[in-house]
């Protein structure tokens, strides 16, 4: 198992290279639909708290993330004009204060015209003279990051973008393979301390160990929730105590490779035999949803297709009672199914683009009914989604239930059992390859 990412052990840099030259396409036809001749990258700059002297976690931009593998570069920005090597103005600050970045060095370095700088101010002299014909990308709440450039994050240009982030090249398809396998060993650890007994903080603690990743560096906030926590969608508090009774474990926790992120949900049942069973038919489930990934398939259909698959699983859950058409219609799947069947996912956990209908920035709606549905686009090859049907007790949406049709349909004994578990979730990452699909999540479980 691969635990050191850098080229040595990766191949990645055999992958780099094409990966550049697709990106130099992709902003090539941004820049002439902007009518720009430049674009200029800003990763970002780190944010005080307020009448603080302490950074907050400082996030890059993500178009600056998608040329180059920095995650903690501040202040530093891509420039790119058409037909020439892309420019990196990569700042290296005089700091003993703080510990500073490396120089530039890995797979990377070769495709840029690199210009390391010491202080903000000698940025200016490595920008293109005609700012004019510059347009910035990137989070810009003071004018002095811009230089003079005018044009911040033109949709003209940034639309496009965000279309095209949907596909991922080769070099980020391999970078998500190893945030995968990254993330299958943080749950294989998690899960056995979660069967040592050991409390939420404890769990969470052996998972960043095992990825080798502090808080910040994780894509998202560790969901680690045992029992009734399960049913908390975004759960990300870390009961420091151990539970009385230890039922059930919910682990939705992800890791990431040189900016990209697996994404990745398993429950157990800690000795329960009715709960595992959930946990089994809803893993058919699931993986009968991604056996039906492939080019062409209309994500919000199979969103609402897997209503009716959840709708059995309740059945044979013995949850409710109905056809799947009565279970859908009556609003019974979605009060236990309250969020959508997955998203995009690339540098971000919910990567840009899954609404977009083309690169001009028209939107497709999600289907009425679910509105939380982060992808309504059409699949096709290359795309990185996840695919996460769950189902939970969560009393505030069953309670809505009560006095409408569907209220007969839900056994509400049954319910109450299921209460002290939670839910159950499960969540792989998927690349939609030329006839189906490509499993990063089971294929990174199965390597280990
Ligand atoms: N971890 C957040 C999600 O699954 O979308
Ligand atoms: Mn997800
Ligand atoms: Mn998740």
């Amino acid at each position: 198992m691969v635990t050191d990412y850098s080229d040595k052990n990766t191949a990645l840099g055999a992958l780099y290279p094409a990966h550049v030259d697709e990106l130099r396409a992709r902003h090539d036809h941004a820049l002439d639909n902007a009518g720009a001749s430049h674009v200029v990258i800003f990763s970002g700059c780190p944010k005080t708290v307020f009448l603080d002297d302490n950074p907050y976690p400082f996030k890059a931009n993500a178009h600056f993330l998608s040329w180059v593998p920095l995650t903690a570069l501040p202040l530093s920005y891509i420039v790119y004009t058409a037909g020439e090597a892309p420019r990196l103005i990569y700042y290296l600050p005089r700091d003993y204060w703080h510990s500073v970045p490396d120089q530039p060095a890995g797979y990377w370095p070769d495709q840029f015209d690199i210009r390391v700088v010491h202080s903000p101010e000698d940025v200016a002299k490595h920008l293109p003279n005609d700012r004019d014909k510059c347009i910035i990308i990137g989070e810009i709440d003071d004018d002095a990051h811009a230089f003079g450039i005018e044009r911040v994050n033109p949709t003209s240009a940034i639309n496009i973008l965000h279309f095209a982030r949907g596909i991922k090249t080769e070099y980020e398809i391999a970078c998500m393979r190893l945030a995968s396998q990254r993330g299958a060993l943080g749950h294989v650890a998690a899960e056995a301390a979660f069967r040592d007994g050991a409390p939420e903080f404890e769990i969470h603690r052996a998972f960043c160990k095992a990825v080798s990743h502090t808080d910040n560096e994780l894509p998202y906030g560790n969901i680690v929730a045992l029992n009734a926590h399960g049913a908390v969608l975004h759960y990300t508090e870390l009961e420091r105590q151990k539970p009385q009774h230890i039922h059930s474990f919910l682990l939705d926790a992800g890791a990431q490779v040189h900016g990209y992120a697996s994404d990745i949900t398993r429950t157990y049942s800690f000795n329960d035999v009715r709960f595992a069973e959930l946990v089994e038919r809803m893993n058919t489930a699931q993986l009968e949803i991604v056996a039906k990934i492939k080019p062409g398939v209309d994500y919000s259909e199979l969103h609402v297709e897997t209503h009716r698959m959840l709708a059995a699983v309740l059945v044979d859950a013995g949850l409710a009672t109905g056809d799947p058409d009565t279970l859908l219609t009556t609003g019974v799947t979605t009060a236990f199914f309250p969020h959508g069947l997955g998203h995009l996912l690339g540098i971000q956990v919910h990567d840009v683009g899954g609404f977009m209908e083309n690169e001009s920035g028209a939107t497709i709606d999600p289907p009425s009914g679910h509105p939380f549905l982060r992808l309504t686009r059409k699949l096709e090859e290359n795309m990185v989604l996840t695919i996460e049907p769950g189902i939970y007790v969560i009393d505030m949406l069953l309670e809505n239930l009560r006095g409408t049709d569907a209220e007969r349909h839900v056994v509400w004994n049954s319910v109450n059992w299921l209460r002290p578990f939670g839910g159950v979730r499960i969540e792989d990452d998927v690349r939609v390859s030329a006839t189906g699909c490509e499993n990063l999540t089971r294929d990174a479980f199965a390597a280990l």
